[in-house]
């Protein structure tokens, strides 16, 4: 069913090394027209930026709940590459995990992690939480990563389900975004049709070459008419999945520096754990898939100018500071030489297939065997080789101009790159999205046959590649002996190794070749479920639902860190990394003592300490951006009570009027991290009590003393949403009181216009009425707030009559003074006469109401009534002020000051 309530569309490429969302809806023109979100992401110095691709990294802080996903982590590989996780999508659907802290982190636990960091940009763009949305996968991701990939999407929030319980729609293989966007850029003219035109059907093979994986697949693609602005694609083959990818250009190049860094400085290996070198590897990668795009880019720029250029001239150096001990790397490579290190992967002497060899080297691990996978199985279902009518390359790894060359040679023709080839995927997601809005149905292949091993070696074919999906079919088999357990395990074309196995139980013992019955389904997503029963009993039918999400494949990729890591090599690490640090920082001098001293006030816990350990980088900074810049960094990986004291302090350095004047940089890199934690800590699970008391109230007071212009819409928005959550039911004064700090603003001063007039208790209902008043005394208040005013003096003279708390009544008067007195300045802005009339009314008869008790009767000294006494006095003293500014009256300095004081709060 078309749905065209919806106002936009959204996919997300869940990538290997970087993850993006697109978003988009109907232009003018009437062609759908998808656009990068942009994102506000933490970068690793502390400050904000906004990007359009995440780095799908993801990184766990010592002593620590929250976690990091992004730039942050990514930079932490350098240092820390122990509590890192990269590449996980390679490990989609597989029995895998890694322990940091005692913590288990599954594939699908980490993919489920960089959704939400996703889903919560979008959510910071769009203001609304979002769970229809279209994820991509490599087309040649089986029935486990794509069902893996789903139980990470359901967990990040993201509906996967009906409401009627059947699967949605919304996995979409990566080839097939791609096409959506290039296709459709074309229908935008951005695309010339001498490159290609779509009047008629055409071929196309995609070719995307990401961070882990390789896909390549065949479609036809067509229009039903020029006017349609749907295109048709249709899957003709699917390569079989191929692990390979930038990842393993970069680990090539990395084990290759290595061993020349060993080998330059005279190192022994055995003089090293295990872990030492693995840790000095992983930071390696980090300069070398650097290295990659420097030079990458160096070699594009000089394309781009048409300049001749040789290889050998490119050149660049690989600095990756001390990797073991004392010892820095620094390798200096050329364009030419990084090129021979990657040669095995392009399979150079391999040529397009003749109907001879067609079929043959199929299953190598390199940038061609796929394609000659996708010729092959396209001339079984053909029987033709297949010669595209155009060449698309997608994915970052195609930048690489050695790819492009050998592409060119293999195909004989010269490939197109899509535009923006990292974004691609995610804005042809974004389209489908839309597509299926609009009632599309689409269609989709399955890569790869499904067979069911049998006794000896045999195998049945249940599902054949290249069937159109959803399939269903059902088949037969006799059992062999006397049986009571059943094993089936599932293969798929050119494995020897079941991809699935499970086993179900009769109820009873059955003659030998008893006749099963079974049934296999294979769903639009390509997850797969199979049944079985016994046929010539059918009251004793037995129903096997294959639930692969659940599978556990014994497949180790990795080593399991913890058991590998001994206490001592750890602690070895870390202080080596400390004396390295001590001795580059031994020369400067120390210029920020009261930095000094706060370090030192910080308890030692005896756990290594991060506060502690960037210590120095602080004092020595230069100046105050790099101190703040340096604390940020801090709070963000420390524990929550040292977090507590660098906050304190950051508080401290925005409420400088200097800073404001100065640094407005520093203004907003706090307000973003101070937001951005709050945020975090408002999804976490189960966030601890003490934490949101103390810290979470410190760093929304810290907003406050920000008085952010810039971010305004933002944090008015953060605000307003937080002090509705309820886990921040104790510090909601605080909350209060930053939204009374903010300029001027509409949308607070209605929010607290309602938030005041529902029953409050005292210690919210007073923070309220003090932001209102706050917001209301700008001299400069713009007509639609007296508009407001106009409504809202009524409902707070109510609070007032209700209430004979002096407290209270104090705080009323002095909102009423700040909302509705005369603005010598704007007189046309303020309460009428009429209302202002009847305010002064009802506070004089209020007056004397509360005056009433002290008339009657003299009290001694030791009464509770002088108390009393002495709180009426200066209720009385903030009621005839506000009667004093209703009427026009000027305030005596002295009065000034006591409204200037009650204003700072
Ligand atoms: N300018 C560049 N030069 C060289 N390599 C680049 C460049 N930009 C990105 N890459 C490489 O491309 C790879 C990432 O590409 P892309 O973002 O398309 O992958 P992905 O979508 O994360 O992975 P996949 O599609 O395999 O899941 C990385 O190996 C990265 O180093
Ligand atoms: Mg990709």
């Amino acid at each position: 069913m078309a749905d065209t309530t919806r106002e936009f569309y959204l996919g997300i490429d869940l990538g290997t090394t970087n993850s993006s969302i697109a978003w988009g809806r109907v232009g003018k023109n009437g062609i759908f027209k998808p656009r990068m979100v942009d994102m506000q992401l933490p970068m690793a110095d502390g400050s904000w930026e906004t990007k359009q691709l995440l780095p799908s990294f993801f990184y766990l802080p010592k002593d620590q709940n929250d976690h990091e996903v992004g730039y942050k982590a990514k930079h932490m590989l350098k240092t820390q590459p122990g509590r890192v996780i990269r590449s996980i999508k390679t490990k989609m659907g597989q029995d895998w995990k890694k322990t940091i802290d005692e913590k288990d982190f599954t594939p699908k636990d980490i993919s489920s992690y960089i959704l939400k960091q996703l889903l919560f940009g979008i959510k910071r763009t769009f203001r609304t939480i979002i769970n229809d949305i279209v994820v991509t996968v490599p087309a040649s991701f089986d029935s486990e990563m794509r069902s893996a990939t789903l139980e990470a999407a359901r967990k990040a929030g993201i509906k996967v389900k009906n409401d009627n319980g059947s699967p949605r729609n919304i996995l979409l293989d990566e080839p097939r975004a791609c096409l959506y966007d290039f296709v459709n850029r074309q229908k935008q003219g951005e695309i010339p049709d001498h490159i290609i035109d779509f009047s008629a059907k055409k071929r196309i093979l995609v070719y995307d070459l990401g961070g882990g994986t390789l896909d390549v697949s065949l479609h036809d693609v067509n229009f039903k008419s020029p006017e349609d602005s749907l295109v048709n694609i249709e899957d003709i083959a699917i390569s079989r999945y191929t692990d390979i990818g930038g990842d393993n250009f970069d680990e090539r190049l990395t084990d290759y520096l290595f061993q020349r860094y060993c080998k330059e400085n005279k190192l022994k290996l055995q003089d090293y754990s295990d872990i030492e070198i693995e840790y000095a590897k992983m930071s390696l990668f980090y300069y070398v898939e650097s290295f990659k795009r420097m030079i990458t880019n160096d070699a594009l720029r000089r394309e781009e100018m048409f300049e001749d250029y040789e290889p050998e001239d490119v050149r660049r150096t690989i600095m990756a500071g001390y990797l073991l001990e004392q010892h820095p790397l620094s390798i200096e490579l050329s364009l030419k030489e990084y090129e021979e290190i990657m040669e095995e992967f392009l399979a150079k002497d391999v040529k397009y297939p003749i109907i001879s060899n067609i079929g043959e080297q199929i299953g190598e691990r390199n940038l061609i065997s796929p394609i000659l996978d996708v010729l092959n199985k396209a001339f079984k279902k053909l029987n033709e080789i297949v010669k595209p009518d155009l060449i698309l390359l997608s994915g970052g790894m195609t930048k690489l101009p050695m790819v492009r060359k050998r592409l060119s040679a293999f195909f004989g023709m010269e490939p197109q790159t899509i535009p923006d080839p990292d974004k691609a995927v995610s804005r042809g997601a974004a389209i489908y999205h839309y597509y299926l809005h609009q009632g599309y149905q689409p269609t989709a292949i399955l890569a790869e046959s499904i067979y069911l091993g049998m006794r000896g070696d045999k195998k049945l074919k249940l599902v054949p590649s290249g069937v159109p999906l959803p399939y269903e079919e059902e088949f037969d088999f006799n059992t062999e002996g006397k049986t009571k357990d059943i094993a089936i395990p599932f293969y798929r074309t050119g494995s020897s190794r079941p991809f699935a196995r499970r086993r179900f139980s009769l109820s009873k013992l059955y003659p030998p070749k008893t006749k099963i019955k079974a049934k296999i389904n294979v769903d639009l997503l390509k997850v797969i479920e199979f049944q079985a029963w016994v046929e010539e009993f059918p009251s004793d039918k037995i129903t096997i639902t294959i639930d692969f999400t659940r599978d556990t494949k014994q497949k180790k990729t990795s080593v399991d860190l913890k058991q590998r890591i001994e206490p001592s090599v750890v602690e070895k690490i870390e202080k080596s990394r400390q004396i390295i640090k001590k001795k580059e920082d031994s020369s400067r001098e120390l210029q920020y003592n009261e930095l000094t001293e706060f370090f030192n006030s910080i308890p030692y816990t005896g756990k290594p300490n991060y506060a502690k350990l960037t210590e120095k980088e602080i004092v020595n900074s230069r100046n105050i951006d790099q101190v703040v810049r340096g604390l940020l960094n801090i709070q963000r990986k420390t524990h929550h009570k040292i977090r507590e004291k660098i906050i304190l302090l950051l508080g401290d350095i925005v409420s400088e009027p200097r800073i404001h004047v100065n640094y407005p940089n520093i203004i907003s890199s706090v307000t973003k991290n101070m937001v951005r934690y709050v945020d975090m800590i408002q999804n976490l699970e189960n966030p601890n009590p003490k934490e949101i008391n103390i810290t979470v109230r410190y760093a929304i007071e810290t907003i406050g003393k920000t008085k952010t212009i810039d971010l305004q819409r933002n944090v008015i928005t953060s605000l307003i949403i937080w002090v509705k959550e309820p886990i921040f039911h104790k510090i909601r004064s605080a909350i209060l009181t930053s939204m009374g700090k903010m300029p001027p603003d509409n949308e607070i001063l209605a929010f607290l216009v309602e938030f005041t007039s529902k029953p409050q208790k005292k210690n919210t209902l007073i923070p309220s009425l003090w932001a209102l008043g706050k917001q209301g005394s700008r001299d400069l208040a713009n007509p639609i707030i007296i508009d407001y005013m106009g409504n809202v003096h009524e409902t707070i003279l109510q609070k007032m009559d209700s209430t004979v708390d002096f407290e209270i009544i104090q705080y009323i008067s002095y909102t009423l003074l700040e909302i509705c007195k005369i603005n010598p300045n704007h007189p046309e802005n303020c309460v009428s006469s009429d209302a202002r009339t009847e305010i002064i009314q009802r506070m004089e008869r209020k007056l004397i109401d509360l005056e009433k008790p002290f008339k009657k009767k003299k009290f001694s000294p030791l009464d509770q009534k002088l108390k009393d006494w002495g709180r009426f006095l200066s209720t009385q003293k903030w009621i005839n002020l506000t009667i004093q500014a209703l009427k026009g009256l000027e305030f005596s300095d002295e009065d000034m000051e006591l409204l200037d004081g009650f204003r700072r709060n």
